[in-house]
């Protein structure tokens, strides 16, 4: 159990204010990823426009902290080049919410992994067929 006061302001401001919740109309990728420890499961979808992520929308079943790091994923991108947001790892999601407590890191790979799923499918939706 991690205290509440183990979370900085901007985590917590997060969990209660969260951006960019919610589904994207016909996305262009979707990210879904689990954490088969906790059970948390989170969905990322992101619409595409000249090679950027134009809108970014998601979904988080789990524990406040991925709830606060979907957040501000969403974020950290919008606007973005796919190669940039494809460079946002877990550590720079932490530390855009001013750090997280050691037992809640893994909530950050969670976001971040969500997103690169996203871009994945992006790109393999992409692909010309054959
Ligand atoms: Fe599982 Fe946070 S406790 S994502």
């Amino acid at each position: 159990m991690v205290e509440a006061s183990a979370y900085t302001d901007k985590v917590m401001e997060h969990f209660f204010n969260p951006r960019n919740v919610g589904e994207i109309e016909d996305p262009d990728g979707v990210g879904r990823v689990g954490n088969p420890v906790c059970g948390d499961v989170m969905k990322m979808e992101i619409k595409v426009k000249d090679g950027r992520i134009a809108d970014i929308k998601f979904m988080t079943f789990g524990c406040g902290a991925a709830i606060a790091t979907s957040s501000i994923v969403t974020e950290m991108v919008k606007g973005k080049t796919l190669e940039e947001a494809m460079a946002v790892d877990n550590r720079q999601v932490a530390s855009a919410l001013g750090g997280l407590p050691p037992a809640k890191l893994h909530c950050s790979n969670l976001a971040a992994d969500a997103l690169h799923k996203a871009i994945e499918d992006y790109r393999s939706r992409a692909k010309p067929a054959g």
